[in-house]
């Protein structure tokens, strides 16, 4: 009943045993956990996970590409994943925010004079004269890191990449947040000349590899996401980041809004259908013939067969979803769709739970994987 979800997919040259991914989700987890929960989703029958937030340059905090330590985690990852058919994919991500301009706030947030959702609109102010004041220098150096993170990538066990075309690459992208008056500012062509620039880095490393681009895309009528494409720009970008080298897209609605537009709750004004973000997949569609990876919403077994089958997607991928049920996939596809504990989008453990530091989880709180 459900053949297009469980049949093969030739995602830009990387073969995915069925339709359904695991959207790339920080989760905010202990390290020991946080394997144990990709192990659980790839038990459950998901055909890739993608992991999300991988840095591009060194970092302090997180797993980092660039230590032996950050790399053997994230071969444990693919270790945990692989013997269930499940290949692992990098969300390589470069942070728009300026961390100098960031500290200025530190003091207010601990004396409890800013809350958390007075912080973002704050953090949110500086992102434009952040990409606007960037040295050019400084912004080769980091296309070209995008390179050499995706080598260490694969030499850490991800099977392929996908760039996060929000963050650095949308707040490029966008004419929001993006004044420059060089070759990176001004026109569409060149606001999209920072995602192509780290595309094709990644490209000229690695020739076979295969590069999925998260395609944030802006809103207007109602205005929703500020950094990412305008949809009217969307002709002009996906052909250039074909050319550079991208072999799939991932297709959502652009950051640096709400949490909960991108992440959008049942009852969102706007986004609270299933398949809320599709329509941008429609106007992609038009644009490619590379595979398109729907995302947003999407939790209904029957749903999401009609729209591959259709044609409107290639696979669907699914954050709540599968944190809510990771057996979702291997579920639909053996004839248990009724056994499926549907994400009602509440928001409240998950996203819920991100915001509160307490790590990613579910109303539910599921054990069983198969
Ligand atoms: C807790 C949480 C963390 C997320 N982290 C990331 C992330 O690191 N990178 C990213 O591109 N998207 C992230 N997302 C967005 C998801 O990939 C996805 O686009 C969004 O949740 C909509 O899909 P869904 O309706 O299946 O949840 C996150 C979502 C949630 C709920």
């Amino acid at each position: 009943m459900y053949e297009t979800i469980n049949s093969p997919l030739n995602y830009g040259g990387l073969t995915l045993k069925n339709r359904i991914i695991f959207a790339p989700t920080t989760l905010g987890l202990p390290r020991e956990e946080l394997v144990e929960r990709m192990k659980t989703i790839a038990a459950g029958g998901c055909a890739m996970i993608i992991i999300g937030d991988v840095p591009v340059l060194p970092q302090h905090f997180v797993p980092c590409l660039y230590t032996e330590k950050g790399r053997a985690f994230y071969r444990s990852l693919a270790d945990a994943v692989h013997p269930y058919g499940c290949k692992l994919c990098a969300q390589l991500h470069q942070s728009d925010s300026n961390i100098k301009a960031m500290m200025k706030y530190v003091p207010g947030v601990l004396a409890g004079r800013i809350s958390k959702e007075e912080l973002r609109p704050l953090l949110n102010q500086q992102v434009g004269p952040y990409i606007t004041g960037l040295s050019e220098k400084k912004v080769k150096e980091i296309t070209d890191v995008f390179g050499t993170a995706a080598e260490l990538a694969l030499q850490a066990g991800f099977d392929m990449v996908q760039v996060h075309g929000d963050r650095m690459c949308g707040s490029f992208s966008s004419s929001v947040f993006n004044h420059r008056t060089d070759e990176y500012g001004g026109s569409p062509e060149n606001r999209a000349r920072f995602a192509v620039e780290a595309v094709s880095a990644i490209r000229r490393r690695l020739p076979d590899v295969s590069i999925d681009y998260k395609l944030a895309v802006r809103q207007e009528n109602p205005h929703y996401g500020n950094a990412g494409v305008l949809e009217e720009e969307l002709p002009i970008f996906v052909p250039l980041l074909e050319q550079a080298g991208v072999t799939s897209f991932h297709v959502t609605l652009a950051n640096h809004g709400e949490l909960s537009d991108t992440i959008p709750p049942k009852n969102h004004p706007e986004f609270g259908a299933e398949g809320c973000f599709l329509k941008f997949c429609d106007q992609v569609r038009q644009l490619t013939k590379l595979p398109v990876c729907g995302v947003g919403g999407l939790t209904d077994p029957d749903f999401v067969e009609e729209q591959l089958k259709n044609g409107r997607m290639d696979c669907a991928a699914m954050s709540r979803q599968l944190i809510a049920d990771p057996a979702w996939p291997n579920k639909v596809c053996s004839g248990r769709a009724g056994e499926v504990h549907r994400c009602i989008r509440c928001n409240q453990k998950c996203l819920g739970g991100m915001m509160a530091h307490q790590g990613v989880h579910c109303i539910y709180e599921r054990k069983e994987t198969t």
